[in-house]
């Protein structure tokens, strides 16, 4: 591999570092390009962007190839738990024995919400989408933990702040749950295991105390362990963006919650069930509507199709596929939303437009038909998706925030706006 690439401007010729990752992956390192050439490069949505070195996750999007800390994500479904898999992204290993014991202690002794925190969620009208209210309270969850806001906090400091996070994220998150069908709130049980809390917190109501069975917890466990990390995505960028400054992990994961939330991120798992449903109130003909998503002259597509970085098959896509098949056969499950998207799958996947561009389902399309058949309400789908992808954000974060060689985020521009000219007093203007 050349050490250097040669760049030829104008009349000279400058030497740009070649990097190459673990796995070959290749790059330019620009980082003194403008200081030695006046110039910048221009890469929007930054496709072609390396925005730092990361030794979390690896992709290879042409191959369909995903991995954590080394390990392939099919592995990691078969054998590991979400657990496991939050602490082998965050620090950096799977844990021994002793280190999954301590880790497991710590998040369950740290579920408890502060009580002055159960009235914000009552001041938010019932229809508020879940998303809001988790964002804006992991925020404030800030406010109760002065200590751990510093920016140079100790590692001691710092693993109090994830563990805080990761247990109470999934107590607000069933809160707001509850918030908006009105029930009473449920705290979590120290028998439980992490995810099993969780469901019981979501569905359990003064008539009936939900335990989930031992395959709806192990398809949440998979569910959770595909969303768990997938390098610089919008989301993940984001929190880093915000850490970059220093702000606080709160405050950062709080900013990838919002950025999640976009239908062309995480909200497409609420957008591909409210399409479906959309098709199957319009008659059910799936056709029309795939014949819609290759118009140009229509603004719609497909949604839980195509990916950025996927262009074989997204591996969370079938790994969640299979785990569709089997829910719903253990579920008994009959819902007309489910045969339009198979329908839907089966005819884009030998459709010519959807061939050539190499849009295939994503982690989001068979996601939110798994969520629908748990009985988890629409709009709590894409926080379903910010649980799963907790350990990520904070993996990445802590990465950052550990690198001696941070800087702040800051991208530059090419300025395309009026040039230089005098002040016009408003009576000369016409
Ligand atoms: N339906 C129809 N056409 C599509 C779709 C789709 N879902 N996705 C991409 N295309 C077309 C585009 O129109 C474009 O066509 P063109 O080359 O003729 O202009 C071509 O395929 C390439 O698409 P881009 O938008 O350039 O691809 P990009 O990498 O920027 O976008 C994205 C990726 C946002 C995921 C896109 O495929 C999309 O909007 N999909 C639907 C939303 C979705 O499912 N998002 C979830 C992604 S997974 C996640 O975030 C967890």
């Amino acid at each position: 591999m050349p050490k250097t690439a040669t760049l030829q401007l104008e009349d000279n010729t400058f030497e740009i570092p070649v990097i190459e990752g673990s796995e070959g992956e290749k790059a330019l390192d620009i980082t003194r390009l403008r200081q030695q050439t006046g110039y910048i490069t221009l890469d929007s949505g930054y496709g072609n962007t390396g925005a730092c070195l990361s030794s979390i996750t690896f992709i290879d999007g042409d191959e369909g190839i995903l991995r954590y800390r080394g390990i392939d994500i099919t592995e990691l479904c078969e054998k590991s738990t979400f657990m496991e898999v939050s602490y082998l992204l965050i620090y950096g290993h799977l844990p021994s024995t002793d280190e999954f014991a301590r880790f497991k202690e710590r998040v369950h002794y740290h579920s408890l919400i502060h009580e002055d925190m159960k009235s914000f969620f009552t001041s938010y009208p019932g229809h508020a989408h879940p998303m809001a209210i988790l964002s804006a309270m992991v925020c404030s969850l800030s406010v109760y933990h002065p200590e751990l806001l510093q920016p140079d906090q100790s590692a001691e400091d710092r693993d109090q702040t994830i563990t805080r996070l990761l247990s109470k994220v999934r107590v607000l998150a069933a809160f707001a749950y509850k918030r908006s069908v009105g029930e009473a709130f449920v705290y979590t049980k120290p028998e439980l295991d992490y995810l099993s809390n969780f469901l019981h917190m979501m569905f359990t109501t003064p008539m009936n105390e939900y335990f989930p069975d031992e395959l709806i917890r192990k398809t949440l466990d998979v569910l959770f362990i595909v969303h768990a990390d997938h390098e610089q995505n919008c989301s993940t960028s984001t929190v880093r963006m915000v850490g970059s400054s220093k702000a606080n992990l709160f405050a950062s994961l709080s900013a990838g919650i919002c950025a999640l939330w976009g239908p062309l991120h995480g909200g497409a798992n609420q957008a591909v069930i409210e399409m479906l449903e959309a098709i199957y109130a319009d008659g059910g003909n799936h056709k029309k509507y795939l014949e819609m998503a290759k118009d140009k002259s229509s603004p719609f597509r497909l949604m839980g199709f195509g990916h950025r970085v996927y262009r074989n098959y997204d591996p969370r896509a079938q790994i969640l596929k299979a785990y569709c098949d089997k829910v719903l056969a253990h579920l008994g499950v009959r819902d007309p939303i489910f045969d339009i998207a198979k329908a839907l799958e089966e005819a884009a996947l030998t459709d010519d437009y959807f061939v050539e561009k190499k849009l295939y389902p994503n982690v989001d399309f068979y996601s939110g038909i798994i969520y629908r058949a748990l009985n988890i309400p629409t709009n709590m789908f894409t926080v379903m998706f910010a649980l799963g992808r907790l350990p990520g954000w904070i993996a990445h974060w802590k990465e950052m925030i550990e690198d001696p060689g941070m800087k702040i985020a800051r991208p530059r521009q090419i300025y395309t706006g009026e040039i230089l000219h005098p002040y016009a007093p408003i009576e000369q203007r016409t």
